[in-house]
């Protein structure tokens, strides 16, 4: 029995497959290495594949008998979202598509699925309910929703579990600094701050300071890495249980904090100086997007380690300053 994590070498994939190792799961992974680093892959076999190859998925689910997939594999940028829908539309809805009816055919009725406070769009109250509208204003949280959506047909046609999670923000790294955060390009806020503290960067761009907000920049919900691995392990746990169905759950720390107090925590973490230059509104940017995570706590177990936004930026600032070009130049393990 084991479990396949899709896009496992990407960064909350890669820190899954490490919970999970380290809860002594048989864990493989399958990622096309477009996002992903193969050295993010630790302790895992990797195949280096799509997810819509479904004779690959179908050969890996029957030789690792797989019994749960938990499932990263995505497009996952908003803004090229935006620019490229249909290769959203291709690699996120029917990659997964693909890669239901390979898991269907082998018996395979078991998927934890990453999903995003994206699919709720402009939020209706703060902090986010699962029952809220979803109305993404994004193909990415479109494309996302829509999953969701299939599972539940699926649910009722074939009996599939799922267990989808509505990540907030993602920061911070594994406490053994082995694997961490490394997109390129990078978009993400806390990155590019630690980045800047680096003096790689030659300042922060504050998209936006008027926004209905304390100090009129956006606000988000940030949530340590490892506590979203948690929640994926809890997750598998309950669809073995026998006692989920088809389920969504919020993960973020129910606190929410702006653009300009993450960059004044970065300042006092890594008593650098961290230069900002105030620019536009990025488009389709929500005020506030805050997490109301009760569901997962109460259902799953949840009970998340890194609850303040100084100890999550120290665990990224401790990888940035240890791995100053990511995964440039590490060795690689050997592919399967
Ligand atoms: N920001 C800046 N400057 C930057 C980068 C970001 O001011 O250089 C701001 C953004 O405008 C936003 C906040 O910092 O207000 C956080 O931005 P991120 O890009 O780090 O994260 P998002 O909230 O945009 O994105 C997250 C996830 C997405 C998900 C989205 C849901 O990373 O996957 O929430 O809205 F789709």
């Amino acid at each position: 029995m084991s479990v396949l994590v899709t896009g496992g070498a990407g960064y909350i994939g890669s820190h899954t497959v490490a919970e999970l190792v380290a809860h002594g799961e048989s864990v493989v992974v399958l990622d096309n290495l477009r996002q992903g680093h193969r050295a993010a892959v630790l302790q895992a076999p990797l195949y280096v594949g799509d997810i819509r190859d479904t004779a690959l998925v179908s050969e890996i689910l029957r030789k690792h008998e797989v019994d749960t997939v938990v499932h990263f594999a995505a497009h996952s940028l908003v803004g090229e979202s935006v620019q490229k829908p249909l290769d959203y539309y291709d690699n996120n809805v029917n990659g997964t598509a693909k890669l239901l009816s390979a898991m269907l055919e082998n018996g395979v009725k078991r998927i934890v699925f990453s999903s995003t406070a994206a699919v709720y769009g402009e939020p209706v109250r703060t902090p986010i309910d699962e029952a809220d509208p979803t109305v993404p204003t994004n193909p990415y949280g479109e494309t996302k929703l829509a999953i969701e959506r299939m599972f539940r047909w699926c649910h009722d046609a074939y009996g599939l579990q799922s267990v989808s999670l509505r990540y907030f923000n993602a920061a911070g790294a594994h406490p053994t600094l082995a694997i961490g955060e490394d997109h390129s390009p990078e978009t993400h806020l806390v990155p590019i701050v630690l980045q800047a503290a680096l003096g790689q960067r030659p300042h922060v761009a504050v998209f936006g300071n008027d926004y209905p907000t304390s100090d009129g920049t956006c606000i988000r919900d940030y949530i340590h890495v490892m506590d979203l691995a948690s929640a994926h392990r809890l997750a598998v746990a309950r669809l073995r249980s026998g006692d989920g169905g088809c389920e969504a759950f919020n993960l973020g720390s129910g606190t929410g904090y702006s653009v300009q107090q993450v960059i004044d925590v970065a300042r006092e973490v890594t008593r650098r100086d961290i230069p900002v230059q105030q620019a536009p509104r990025r488009a389709g940017d929500p005020a506030v997007l805050v997490a109301s995570s009760g569901r997962a706590k109460e259902v799953l177990g949840w009970q998340p380690l890194y609850n303040d936004l100084a100890t999550i930026v120290a665990s990224a600032w401790n990888w940035h300053q240890s791995h100053p070009n990511g995964y440039a130049d590490r060795t690689k393990p050997e592919e399967a």
